[in-house]
């Protein structure tokens, strides 16, 4: 088993397929700098459903079993549900799923399910119209997003988990609206503190709302009790409501940031692998593999780079005074979340 240098072994790959994406969550990816004149990636520069064949069998060798299919938007990827289908005859992938904004998701449901894909997280950032269309920055309503997770729980994508990011002043008061609508329906809720991802956002830690007033908020009208984790290193801390009517969960990453326990590696749309969601380097894969590497010199770029791995970037931040780490750091779209 590869370990890192705090000897965190490699569990969790998160793929980017698309830096592509068909909303604009200011966030994210704010439309004042992500415009019609922005260049993503050409096709050329991004991995091959062979490449990624190749390549995810090289990480499984060496540890991975759960998969994440992420973006900017993955079901924007042409013909996804074949590289779904690809991925899940690797051995020793056990765990295959995906987040999505949900958009185009109702159409994709059963061909995702039938490729193989085991689950599916679905960003939903509020129930509220004016608010969630402020918050995907194209003005959609939530009838499409709230249909498709209807759809996937029909075709059987289930546990079905929805993101939402909380922003002070943003979507904070619409919190216990969206738990109280999923409560009682098996989906679970997790509310994401707003993070200093990427360069762009324009974050600061006053827009933060921690995960203690957020659980606090929906304690006070539909009573919480903590729950253990599912496994070691979840990055969710859980809670059930007390009446048995279903879970919620909390991703705490500003205020009580989960580094030690953190066994998540990612690979961009262009083919590094990045060892932190905070990280201004990848280690190109893509380049060697091009260039006619062999299966045993990929391997060993893989296993390099998890083994001199120091990242703990959450951790840092919180340590420093002014609550901001590196200046320069990869873009959430580039990596996925
Ligand atoms: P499960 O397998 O369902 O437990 O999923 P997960 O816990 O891996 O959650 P998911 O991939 O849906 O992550 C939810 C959100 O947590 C992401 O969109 C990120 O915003 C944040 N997140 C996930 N991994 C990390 C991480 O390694 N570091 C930080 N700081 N945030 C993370
Ligand atoms: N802070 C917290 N979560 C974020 N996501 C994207 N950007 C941020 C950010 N700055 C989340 C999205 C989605 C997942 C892919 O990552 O809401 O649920
Ligand atoms: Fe797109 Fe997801 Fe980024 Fe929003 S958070 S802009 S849906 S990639
Ligand atoms: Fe892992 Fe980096 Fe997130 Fe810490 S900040 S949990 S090291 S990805």
């Amino acid at each position: 088993m590869l370990t890192d240098t705090f000897g965190r072994p490699m569990r969790d790959l998160r793929i980017s397929v698309t830096d592509r994406c068909n909303f604009r969550c200011p966030y994210c990816m704010p439309a004042e700098i992500y415009g019609e004149a922005y260049e993503f990636l050409p096709r050329a520069d991004i991995l091959t459903f062979e490449e990624l064949t190749r390549l995810v069998g090289f990480f499984a060798e060496q540890g991975i079993s759960k998969l994440r299919i992420t973006g900017g938007e993955p079901l924007l990827r042409t013909d996804l549900p074949q590289l779904l289908g690809m991925l899940k005859a690797i051995d020793g992938i056990e765990d295959l799923t995906l987040t999505t904004n949900g958009y185009l998701l109702s159409q994709f449901a059963q061909p995702l399910k039938d490729a193989g894909l085991n689950r599916i997280t679905i960003s939903l950032d509020s129930l509220d119209d004016e608010v969630f269309k402020t918050m995907n920055g194209r003005g959609f309503s939530t009838e499409r997003v709230l249909g498709a997770i209807q759809t996937a729980a029909e075709v059987g994508l289930s546990p079905i988990k929805i993101n939402c990011v909380v922003q002070k002043g943003v979507n904070e008061h619409t919190i216990v609206d969206l738990a109280r609508h999923f409560q009682g329906t098996g989906h679970i809720i997790r509310y994401i503190e707003y993070m200093d991802v990427g360069n762009r956002n324009g974050w600061r830690s006053e827009h933060v709302v921690p995960a203690d007033e957020i659980i606090a908020k929906i304690d006070a009208e539909m009573p919480l009790e903590l729950a253990e984790s599912n496994y070691q290193g979840e990055v969710a801390t859980r809670y059930r409501y007390k009446d048995g009517s279903g879970e919620i969960g909390v991703i705490a990453s500003v205020t009580k940031p989960f580094c030690g326990d953190c066994t998540r590696v990612r690979l961009s749309t262009d083919g590094k692998i990045f060892t932190c969601l905070f990280a201004s380097e990848g280690t190109s894969l893509m380049g060697p593999m091009r260039a006619g590497a062999t299966d045993d010199e990929l391997r060993k770029i893989i296993a390099g780079t998890w083994t001199a791995r120091t990242d703990r970037y959450s951790e840092e931040r919180a340590a420093s005074p002014n609550g901001q780490g590196p200046t320069r750091k990869i873009e959430m779209f580039q990596i996925g979340g």
